[in-house]
């Protein structure tokens, strides 16, 4: 059968548990299915970094191309700042391949409830669609008048037509095949240059897709929205740091951090796609073997989507599905006592 080649990024803290368990579940996924995943490892992280300087080899970029998608773990770790570990590793690979949608479903899985808005499973279920290449995330600005009286620093965002428009379009496309509902989170009323110029390319865009409800939202109320009535929601498109905060959030409502998945993708197909959990390295619970693998496996049906195993991929969801309803095997995040190896194993087990 086909064989994919994947370049796997484990990185530091947690990211290093839970990408070892989707890979044991990704790799059962693929043998069931007739083709097989061929890993290349990189040992990139802020190890690295204080053996050697620097987070990945000046060719790290070259080195990534020829792959058919990129796995990541999750980067960052106390010791080395986060400017310099993301800024020398995440945030150059989604921009050198060109990832300009940060793609993150959630949805209330079985066996969980919410705990921000009480809601049963399946009651939930929507997308972040995050800019992941430009707006709030610029290196424009810097530190002015150091030493000196009024001391202050600039930081600049950078929309552009281009990259406002592709993302727009991408959550209109997104939305036909989904409910038919796009949302649209901005602060126009504070930021009066960026945000202004976002709305009226949301609306051009908007005139072109009349069978989608298009929703343009404050993304302060939007953020109590998700809280108190987030079963209204479905597609949200937002600005790369508003995307941020909002992932997050929908995680937290959809039952935490531990169960939200996230696909950097490039839409042409050019480079690599990226595929990592919404989660960071969390280094209040790292090297304990409790890290809740399911976003990381979850990122991994996003993946397999991505190179078309889209029968496989469903396989993963639904045995994920299947040890989260049984809510036998549960990390401590989940209520339970049970390792991150544990709960990787019993999803390769419920593997059809
Ligand atoms: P975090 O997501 O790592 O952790 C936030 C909280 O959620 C912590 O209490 C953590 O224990 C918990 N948590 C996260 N994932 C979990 C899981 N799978 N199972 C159980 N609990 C989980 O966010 P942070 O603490 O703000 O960041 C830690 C580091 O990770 C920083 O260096 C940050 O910059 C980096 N980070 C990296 C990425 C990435 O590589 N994509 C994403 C976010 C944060
Ligand atoms: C994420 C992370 C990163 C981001 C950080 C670590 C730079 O929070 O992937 O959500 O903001 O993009
Ligand atoms: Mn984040």
């Amino acid at each position: 059968g086909t064989s994919y080649r994947i370049a796997s990024i484990p990185g530091d803290g947690i990211g290093v548990d839970v990408t070892v368990e989707a890979r044991k579940v990704l790799d059962g996924a693929a043998a069931s299915h007739g083709f097989s995943l061929s890993w290349t490892e990189f040992d990139w992280s802020c190890e690295r970094y204080t053996k050697t300087g620097s987070m990945m080899p000046e060719d790290g970029i070259e080195r990534l191309s020829p792959f058919d998608g990129i796995f990541l773990g999750a980067v960052g770790f106390p010791g080395v700042p986060d400017h310099v570990s993301l800024w020398g590793l995440l945030i150059p690979v989604r921009r050198a391949f060109g990832q300009y949608v940060n793609l993150r479903p959630v949805r209330l899985l079985p066996g969980t409830t919410s705990a921000l808005a009480g809601r049963g499973a399946d009651e939930l279920e929507m997308v972040i669609v995050r800019e992941n290449s430009e707006g709030e995330y610029s290196e424009i600005g810097g530190r002015h008048n150091r030493g000196q009286g009024n001391e202050f620093v600039l930081q600049e965002s950078v929309f552009t037509r281009v990259g406002v428009e592709r993302i727009i379009r991408y959550a209109f496309e997104l939305a036909k095949t989904r409910t038919g509902r796009v949302c649209s989170a901005t602060k126009s009323n504070g930021l009066i240059h960026s945000m202004p110029f976002w709305d009226e390319i949301f609306a051009e865009i908007s005139s072109e897709y009349p069978d989608v409800h298009a929703e343009q939202c404050h993304v302060d109320a939007l953020a109590a929205r998700m809280v108190q009535a987030p079963d209204r929601l479905d597609v949200v498109v937002a600005s790369n740091l508003f995307g941020d905060i909002l992932s997050d959030l929908a995680a937290a409502v959809t039952g935490g951090l531990g169960m939200a998945p996230s696909g950097n993708i490039n839409p042409t197909g050019e480079f690599p796609s990226m595929f990592e959990a919404v989660h960071g390295s969390a280094p209040d619970i790292a090297g304990q073997g409790i890290a809740n693998p399911v976003a990381q496996i979850l990122a991994g049906a996003m993946l397999l989507d991505h190179l078309g195993e889209t029968v496989a991929a469903q396989d993963v969801r639904a045995a994920v599905e299947k040890v989260l309803e049984e809510g036998i095997v549960q990390t401590p995040d989940l209520g339970g006592k049970s390792t991150t190896a544990e709960l990787g194993s019993a999803v390769v087990a419920a593997l059809s």
